[in-house]
């Protein structure tokens, strides 16, 4: 396991803070990286109550839940503190095959200390998309006391990015790129013939630290449009995340970060 870590500084992508890009032999690494960071996030945390995290879906994840039950991180997590969302969510029952609260409650929730009041997932059976959006969004508000007209500060944001550019269910010239005026939104995906609900651009903007975990030869091209591409975030709409207030890791592997010119 190795590491480089850099921060580059504007990376044209309308983010003028600096972007911490690390860059690890394998998705191992990664994971073992992202568990490593989470733990010092819930740490520099202290002492607040709550852990709030966003997680994310697709497979990529996988690695990290299985490092974080597993010793030594097993005993290094604070458990107690933590209150789970998500990201985003196929729009299917919580017990589908493609349910991202499913992956998570398998490779996860069942094998860590937690309780049913620390899961907030995405209610996909309770309406239209639409109406699941509104509610998801009613029930962080809730979860979360946050006010009318406020955002959440979730302490953080998980990410992993599609070989199109892609990250939450903020797909490519999707009408979600431009919402604003909401915290969670529905979004049709045209490409996949499917409904997905997705935390806004706003919401994971306000994070006190959003963290993308990307691994595999097939990221590389999106990889480096991305961090180093011309700003089009329409294209690749990971161009978009850019915490006002908060930090921004790029986790990625050897393989996906083979088509970066920067040093990383
Ligand atoms: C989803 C995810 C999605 C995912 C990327 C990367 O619901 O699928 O939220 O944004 O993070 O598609 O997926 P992989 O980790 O499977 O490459």
């Amino acid at each position: 396991m190795s590491s480089a870590d850099s921060s580059i500084g504007d990376s044209g992508n309308g983010n003028n803070g600096h972007i911490h890009v690390s860059v690890y032999d394998d998705l191992d690494a990664v994971a073992h990286a992202g568990a490593d960071l989470l733990v010092q996030l819930q740490a520099a945390d202290r002492p607040q109550e709550h852990f709030n995290i966003a997680l994310s879906g697709g497979s990529t994840p996988r690695a990290l839940h299985r490092v974080l039950v597993t010793p030594p991180y097993r005993e290094r997590v604070d458990w107690e503190s933590m209150q789970y969302f998500w990201g985003d969510e196929r729009f299917v029952p919580p017990g589908d095959p493609e349910s991202n609260y499913r992956m998570a409650r398998e490779t996860l929730l069942a094998e860590a200390p937690v309780t049913a009041d620390q899961v907030h997932r995405v209610p996909t059976e309770r309406g239209d998309p639409t109406m699941v959006a509104e509610l998801y969004e009613a029930d962080i508000r809730r979860d979360m006391n946050i006010l009318p007209g406020q955002l959440p500060r979730f302490d953080l944001i998980l990410l992993g990015m599609g070989p199109d550019g892609h990250c939450a269910s903020l797909f490519p010239h999707t009408e979600a790129l431009q919402v604003r005026d909401r915290m969670v939104t529905a979004n049709f995906v045209p490409k996949l013939n499917a409904n997905r609900i997705t935390f806004t651009v706003p919401v994971i903007n306000n994070a006190v630290a959003v963290v993308f975990l990307v691994a595999g030869a097939d990221k590389a091209d999106a990889l480096a449009a991305v961090l180093e591409g011309v700003y089009d975030p329409e294209t690749y709409p990971s161009q978009l995340i850019a915490p006002e207030h908060g930090a921004l890791h790029w986790l990625v592997d050897r393989a996906a970060a083979a088509k970066l010119q920067q040093a990383h």
